[in-house]
């Protein structure tokens, strides 16, 4: 690509957003969070009653998704969804549509327009294998399942949603399995992806390392 991209994919609750976005504020480039594409899709069809198993449908509202992302906040329509889209029913309905081929399809070029001068961040599951496959950097972010649950719980109550320890690490098992077994665009290293396992680093360390790798590069 001429203008470079970087790929941050890795499960739930792995640190890649915190990474993925401060990567791209340090190198003044444009930032997509993929993830936050699927939870609009959901949290659209949870408030229009849509059925989960209507592909169809499903893909029409991805298609035209009525979303604006202004800096750090996301919008659906008139409406400011920035808190609303990370609520576990609708991280949870993401990963079920997340598996429909028709969804993905139709959230692809919105993904593709992302990519623009200076530079892109990309973070989500499929962003180095599938939506960017020739990426300049790709990275592989993981952490232990404890080590995620951990800080979702400590993002959650901080946003003033309640949690149990137990509950979430059940919901981070099912949706590694969901998103690592599905048949299209599976959780799963791009090739030429860098690891790194986050469980004992802090964001920051894990943003230096991004950094590194890119800088070798570039
Ligand atoms: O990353 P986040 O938890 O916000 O993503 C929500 C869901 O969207 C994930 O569980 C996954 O199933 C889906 N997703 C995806 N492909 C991406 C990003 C997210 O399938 N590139």
């Amino acid at each position: 690509y001429t203008i470079p991209v970087i790929t941050i994919d890795g499960p739930t609750a792995s640190g890649k957003g915190t990474v993925a976005h401060r990567v791209a504020l340090h190198l003044g480039f444009h930032y997509l969070d993929s993830g936050a594409l699927y939870r609009l899709t959901a949290l659209s069809a949870l408030r229009h009653n849509v059925a989960l198993n209507d592909e169809h449908a499903l893909a029409k509202l991805a298609e035209k998704l009525p979303c604006k992302f202004l800096g750090d906040e996301i919008w659906l329509a008139n409406e400011n969804v920035s808190n609303a889209i990370r609520a576990e029913e609708v991280g949870n309905t993401a990963s079920k549509i997340a598996a429909l081929p028709t969804v993905r399809h139709a959230l692809a070029s919105l993904q593709h327009g992302f990519r623009a001068a200076p530079g892109l961040v990309a973070d989500g599951r499929d962003m180095g294998t599938v939506i960017f496959p020739r990426a300049t950097l790709k990275v592989f972010l993981t952490a232990s399942v404890e080590a995620r649950a951990q800080r979702r719980y400590k993002q959650l109550i901080e946003k003033g949603f309640s949690a149990s320890m137990e509950n979430l690490l059940k919901d981070l098992r099912e949706r590694d399995a969901r998103d690592s077994n599905r048949a299209v665009a599976p959780l799963k290293p791009a090739e030429g992806a860098h690891f790194l396992d986050t469980s004992d680093m802090t964001a920051d360390q894990a943003v230096e390392q991004v950094l590194q790798w890119y800088a070798a590069v570039k």
